[in-house]
């Protein structure tokens, strides 16, 4: 309960602020609230939206603005809105993505722009990265691109691959006059590819046919500051003129912004376990997802004791509650002012706080929070730990002191030297001396935006002239419980000298000073433990550098000091990346083509301005429904356990609960599954993963539902054995029947006959969706014949619809699904939504009300299954001069507790364990696992990526055992027109080649392989690593799938309203349709709508799924339009269309046709390995160049090129689009995304904090992507190809290319020949794969002699 009594502060207080320019006075505010919350919930404005719940995607993000009394301006900060408590708005003004502008009213460009750009796909990221430029543009009207990428540290998005979001925002900046700006370094591209263009090697080259604009600019909105919304003037009195204490009291816990300081220092004393709270970006993280509760808040945030700056003698002192983004400020304009050595700190600073979280965090989070959450891997105490900072602290029985931030100040885990009474008041960062030097590291999973592994500060300080050591501080984050500084080495150094000597001494005593057992908590033991030294050595080799260039200046008057080598500087440089840039190349339409029909032009996404505008409507978006419920889940806390009792009696007892939902309240079949039936709604009698449904709690909000359901009490009884990874499955022989096999050929002859046989083992890890939206439903149960309406967030309505008649016990015909759009769904939303339909289902028919339902991001992380994990083992026979003849391999997937689609992504997997090569004699065996985790699932590729990557792998060590460089032996193998599968399907039109050689051409391949090659011979400690990779993919469902349904209608007013049984997921179907349609009505596309999908328009629809969907319902829209177009014939003499549909009408023709396709001749026996299992395949070539800093394990993409052939393209916006959007799902996969288990089966990585995809700046620097010309496709809808799931193979060229520098510098250290590198190549693989003498220092435990904190699954 809240102490109310105790506060000595009055009465409850209105909260007041404004949204949109409109006045929000609330009586009754709970702060317990987000004002993310509050927004969706309570003022209805769905448009910005919850992603995460915690910082880490941005799709929350609105504008907040206050009046500063002290700089006399308002100033406008982007936010996250999920963490803001709605308390913290009082005196504020809120801009949503809904008050900048609209399709009803006026765009404003920031919407019109990333629409128009096609920066907007499933259009869920889209509000977020709106309303973030917004803000920007409100600060400066013309950014530098700098600023843009700055900007969108703190956005994901999960569709586009960025490239088109920063090609739009781009036209705001001060650069926009070329399309890179002018900002490469080799000139503007367009020069660049003009010329590259004139020396002919484009491969694509520039004729009138190819076209390089995918949107005009002279079409966009000018930007108009002066046409934005005004700050409100009854605001403009400024924070912290409230002359009283404000309270705000809810169900749990009371807010209190002070008015004074005084009240602040005697509220901490009279309840020291209060919690002060300033940008809330910790305590929101722990109240949320800890389970912490605070009871009593103090807001002090707005108060100037804790604002301020002021110079002094010896720094600048920060008030305890500046933002990072004031001090990141405020230090950058010192070191633009004052001498460069007394501002080596603050470098330091700024230049870790470039890598410290989003623009959004940095906004709100401040400087005492930093230091007082006590995180171990802060970013800011180490740095302040070796700097020696001070900080005065004050309370309001002992007054102020000054403490020291040194080896004491953190006493333990989240401890601090200050009392529970004491308050931060300033932080006093110092300059630094002539002879000091400070520098400070930090390696993270993702560059931006993330929270670090390893970072480090150090500080070191030299006698008059000398290089002897005067004095030194060495702190680490991430190391132990707390940041800790490494006194012993530091002591051990002084009076030293700082020469080549020294190096080897400095990590003796770090690896002294640093243990780490190997089953700490993070784990990544050795990993952390060599990013130590290999700070130091960055540090050592720096201060060298610097201290010989003093030399130089001193003009010999000191000895020399050891140098630095050439190829030594590597070590040390600071990262620096160009603003991104690329070109896109498509083929024209012909010319005479009628200039409404939109098939081939690159139309924009049909929702996109809606998207940007906030007003296309997800599951959750849509409004509350009378009576409603929400449902919170119980999951099941074990891997694998009997339950021994469920007891919902406290939950019960709780505030707005309803009831209590389980397996007794099925009224049909518990037992379900979306391909075979293994798996129960709720589970009974007992678990087999952690995240499986147990039981439900009704209640009338999201909070009421959640907090019961976390108060429901399990007893489970352990049982064994728990079958975690795929080694544990191997031993206890847990597969799923039947374990499939493809051969063909003799293999025992192959091998035999082989110069050379390589035999080997990989590894690559699943891979979670990340869709924008997490999973969601509303189900509306009709009374009426047990009739029930599923509104769902699902690429397959008719299984929802199945699942939810089985498990009511009613029949099909009684449920209807309904989908309008996905926030993304990449295959995570095939079948696995099922679990969460079936549930509310259950729930909303015991209750007879509607029940609505979103998961959080953990929670969806948790249950709803991800990519499959593989192991491959395989054994390769070839030739001396790189020819494969056998391939053995046996594919092993991790599948979970339910068969899913598990049998068919190992099936697919099987099919395209040859990649892009012919391999006369193939065994692939794949082994479907059985484990105590969530059951995995479809996702783009369906088994591609990881069969391709094994392939990859084992031909790049064919290449380098045969001493033959990688890409010839790629091409000696690749397939051609003619060859024969190991399925036996023979190729017909391959393109591969083609695209090979375009590819090539274009990205200058063998010139580039040289110039990277010279690069690595000039630096040791920076590598840079090239690779082509080629793709065939066969394009088709397995079996009975590949059909599909639509209906058209013609209305009398002569729109047309085209329905079909595809889902819009941001892939662009629905916009595709429209055009196809449109060609074949020959009606402009603004005549045509598509409303949703829906059970009840067409039935037994196959998933939208599979790359196939536009090849399935473009034919199925077709055929029903050509009978449309047959029936109105006769009328098509004179009038318009309009006249021909009004005349049939009064005929009584009939204006709604239904079409219905069957893709011909696809089947395929996996036993017999008959038939013909792809109707066709699409086929691309990627070039990827990288480096790699070999001391962090740190890369860049360089430049990737692509060439890809998509058939025609209906629409080369929407292809290039999913070509980049692919492609970086699969860098994703490749290098940086990676699921972290307990060794019980508990998921670790359950939101962005962890789980890391692909930010803004990791695209390639260079990225340009050329559909293939001229390869028109005679097996789908209008000469086109799928194009979905293919390119994200290509990300594998990224992968291939990290190796190819890793190799570079084993060599450097002596090791030569193949080595293994499993996926994903994280910072982690590829430092330790860099072997030397730093990851020499720290060999691993040996394993089974202890219990590592995470395991591979
Ligand atoms: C998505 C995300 C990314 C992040 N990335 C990074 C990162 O890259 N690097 C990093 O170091 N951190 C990171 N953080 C952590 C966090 O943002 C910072 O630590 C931030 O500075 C905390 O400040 P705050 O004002 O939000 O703290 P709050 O949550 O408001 O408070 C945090 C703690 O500090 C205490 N406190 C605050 N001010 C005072 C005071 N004056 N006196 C006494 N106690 C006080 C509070 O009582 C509370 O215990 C990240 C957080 C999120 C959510
Ligand atoms: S929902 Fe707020 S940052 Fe993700
Ligand atoms: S468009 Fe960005 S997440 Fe879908």
């Amino acid at each position: 309960m809240p102490e109310k009594s105790t506060t000595g502060v009055g009465a409850k207080s209105d909260l007041v602020f404004f949204v949109n320019g409109k006045k929000v006075v609330d009586p009754d505010v709970d702060p317990e609230m987000t004002l993310l919350t509050y927004l969706r919930r309570k003022l209805r404005l769905t448009g910005a939206k919850l992603g995460c719940g915690e910082g880490g995607c941005g799709a929350c993000t609105v504008m907040v603005s206050r009046y500063n009394p002290t700089q006399r301006k308002v100033l406008h900060l982007a936010v996250n809105a999920c963490l803001a408590p709605i308390c913290s708005l009082h005196g504020a003004a809120v801009t949503t993505v809904e008050g900048i502008g609209s399709t009803r009213t006026r765009l404003n460009p920031v919407q019109e722009r990333i629409a128009k750009a096609h920066g907007s796909q499933c259009g869920f990221c889209t509000p977020g990265i709106v309303m973030s430029m917004y803000t920007l543009l409100r600060n400066h009207p013309t950014p530098d691109m700098e600023q843009l990428e700055t900007t969108l540290q703190g956005n994901l998005c999960r569709c586009t691959g960025y490239r088109p979001i920063l090609e739009g925002y781009k036209t705001f900046t001060k650069e926009s006059h070329g399309c890179c700006g002018g900002m490469a370094s080799n000139g503007c591209c367009r020069d660049y590819q003009c010329e590259q263009a004139a020396n002919g090697n484009t491969g694509n080259e520039w004729d009138e046919n190819v076209s390089k604009e995918l949107f005009q600019v002279s079409e966009f909105l000018p930007l108009d500051p002066t046409q934005e919304p005004i700050f409100p003037p009854e605001l403009m009195k400024g924070e912290g003129s409230d002359e009283r204490t404000l309270k705000f009291v809810g169900e749990r816990v009371t807010w209190i912004k002070p008015a004074t300081f005084k009240e602040v220092l005697e509220l901490k004393t009279k309840i020291p376990r209060a919690k002060l709270v300033v940008g809330n970006s910790e305590i929101g993280v722990e109240v949320k997802f800890k389970n912490c509760d605070y009871p009593f808040i103090i807001a002090p945030g707005h108060l100037p004791e804790i604002n301020f700056h002021r110079y002094t003698e010896h720094g600048i002192t920060f008030g305890a509650g500046c933002t990072i983004t004031y001090l990141n400020d405020t230090l950058a304009e010192a070191i633009d002012t004052l001498p460069e050595h007394q501002t080596r700190l603050f470098a330091a600073i700024v230049e870790m706080l470039r890598w410290f979280a989003g623009r959004q965090i940095r906004n709100v989070g401040c400087i005492g929070g930093n230091i007082l959450t006590a995180s171990p891997i802060s970013d800011l105490n180490p740095i302040f730990l070796s700097a020696g900072c001070t900080m005065t602290v004050m309370s309001h029985q002992g007054g102020s002191r000054v403490v020291k931030m040194d080896h004491t100040f953190f006493p333990g885990y989240r401890e601090t030297a200050l009392t529970p009474e004491e308050v931060m008041m300033s932080l006093d960062v110092p300059f630094t001396k002539e002879n000091e030097y400070f520098l400070a590291y930090k390696q993270a999973r993702r560059r931006d935006d993330d929270i670090a592994i390893v970072n480090a500060a150090f500080r070191v300080q030299f006698e008059e002239g000398t290089n002897v050591i005067k004095d030194v501080a060495l702190s680490f984050g991430g190391m132990a419980p707390t940041t800790v500084m490494a006194r012993n080495t530091a002591n051990s150094l002084i009076g030293l000298k700082w020469d080549n000597d020294l190096l080897p001494e400095a990590c003796s005593c770090l690896e002294d000073d640093l243990p780490l057992s190997p089953s700490v908590p993070g784990g990544m033991v050795e990993f952390r433990r060599t990013l130590t030294t290999s700070f130091f050595f960055k540090f050592f080799l720096s201060v060298q550098q610097r201290l010989n260039l003093k030399v130089g200046g001193l003009s010999g008057s000191v000895v020399p000091f050891d140098d630095v080598p050439p190829s030594y500087r590597s070590a040390y440089s600071l990262y620096h990346r160009e603003p991104s840039q690329g070109t896109q190349m498509y083929q024209e339409v012909p010319k005479g083509q009628r200039r409404d029909d939109a098939v081939g032009r690159p139309i924009m996404h049909l929702s996109a301005l809606k998207q940007a505008t906030g007003e296309a409507v997800y599951t959750d978006d849509m409004p509350h429904i009378q009576g409603e419920l929400y449902l919170g889940l119980v999951l099941s806390k074990k891997a694998h356990a009997k339950i021994v009792s469920i007891d919902p009696s406290e939950a019960l007892k709780m505030p707005g609960v309803e009831t209590f939902v389980s397996a007794e309240d099925v009224p049909g079949s518990n037992i379900t599954g979306p391909v075979v039936k293994d798996e129960e709604a709720f589970a009974t009698e007992k678990v087999t993963c952690v995240g499986q449904i147990v039981g439900a709690v009704l209640a009338d909000t999201q909070a009421h539902a959640q907090r019961a359901a976390k108060a429901v009490v399990v007893q489970y009884e352990d049982l064994g054995p728990k079958i975690i990874t795929i080694e544990d499955a191997i031993l206890h022989q847990s597969f799923y029947q039947p374990v499939n096999k493809i051969e063909k050929g003799n293999l025992v002859e192959a091998f035999e006959k082989s110069d050379q046989i390589l035999e080997g083992e990989l590894r690559i890890g699943g891979q979670e969706h990340f869709y924008l939206e997490t999973c969601a439903a509303i189900v509306v149960p009709h009374g009426e014949d047990g009739e029930m309406e599923i509104f769902c967030s699902t690429q397959n309505p008719t299984t929802m619809q199945m699942l939810a008649a089985k498990v009511l016990g009613i029949p099909a015909n009684r449920v209807v699904c309904r989908v309008k759009r996905m926030g993304g769904a990449f295959g995570g939303k095939e079948t696995r939504p099922f679990a969460i339909t079936s549930v509310c289902a259950v729930a909303a028919h015991k209750v007879q009300r509607p029940v609505r339902i979103m998961l959080d991001r953990d929670e969806d992380m948790v249950i709803t299954g991800r990519r499959h994990p593989f192991l491959g083992r395989y054994k390769v026979g070839f030739m001396s001069d790189g020819r494969v003849l056998a391939l053995d391999i046996s594919l092993y997937s991790n599948a979970g507790n339910s068969l899913d689609l598990s049998h068919g992504v190992m099936c697919q997997a099987l099919l395209r364990s040859d990649s892009a090569y012919t391999i006369p004699n193939v065994r692939a065996v794949g082994y479907v696992c059985k484990t105590n985790t969530a059951s995995n699932t479809a996702f783009r590729g369906f088994g591609a990526p990881q069969a391709v990557f094994f392939a990859e792998s084992w031909i790049a060590d064919v290449a380098i055992k045969c001493g033959i460089s990688q890409h010839k032996v790629r091409e000696i193998n690749m397939c051609k027109e003619g060859d024969v599968t190991h399925y036996n399907m023979t190729l017909e039109g391959c393109q591969l080649q083609r695209c090979w050689e375009e590819c090539l051409k274009q990205s200058d391949f063998l010139t580039r392989r040289r110039q990277v090659d010279g690069f690595n011979g000039e630096n040791r400690w920076k590598k840079r690593g090239l690779a082509a990779i080629p793709t065939k993919y066969g394009i088709a469902f397995i079996g009975s799938f590949n059909q599909a349904g639509a209906l058209v209608h013609v209305y009398t007013d002569g729109s047309v309203l085209v329905t079909h049984g595809g889902t819009e997921m941001g892939q662009g179907l629905h916009t595709k349709m429209v055009q196809v349609a449109g060609r074949v009505l020959k009606i402009p596309t603004s005549r045509i709508h598509i409303s949703e999908t829906s059970t009840n328009t067409v039935p037994n629809t196959s998933s939208t799924a599979a790359s196939l969907s536009s090849d399935l319902y473009g034919m199925a829209v077709k055929i029903a339009c050509e009978t449309i177009l047959q029936r109105l014939e006769p009328y098509m003499g004179k009038g318009s269309w309009d006249d021909w549909v009004r005349a049939a009408y009064f005929d009584r023709v009939g204006l709604s046709a239904t079409g219905f396709y069957r893709t011909p001749g696809i089947e395929y026996d996996i036993q017999k390995n008959e038939g013909r299992p792809f109707s066709y395949f699409c086929y691309g070539t990627a070039v990827s160049e990288v480096e790699i800093d070999c001391l962090t394990g740190d890369h860049t993409v360089l430049r990737t090129d692509i060439v890809m052939d998509v058939g025609n393209s209906l629409n080369p916006a929407v292809d290039i689009g999913q070509i980049e959007g692919a492609f970086l799902q699969g860098y994703g996969l490749y290098t940086m995304e990676e699921q972290v288990y307990s060794p019980d089966g508990v998921l670790y990585s359950r939101g962005p904090g962890m789980y890391k995809i692909p930010g803004f700046a990791d695209i390639p620097i260079h990225f340009n992507v050329s559909l293939l010309r001229g390869a028109p496709n005679d097996k789908a809808i209008f000469s086109s190809k799928g194009v979905g799931e293919p390119p994200i193979l290509l990300a594998s060229s990224v992968f291939f290319a990290i190796k190819d520098a890793i190799y570079s510098a084993r060599a450097d250290a002596g090791y030569k020949g193949i080595f293994r590198l499993d996926s994903p190549a994280t910072a982690e693989r590829i430092r330790m794969a860099c072997k030397d003498q730093f990851t020499a220092q720290f060999p691993a435990a040996e394993p089974g002699s202890f219990t590592p904190w995470a395991i591979k699954l």
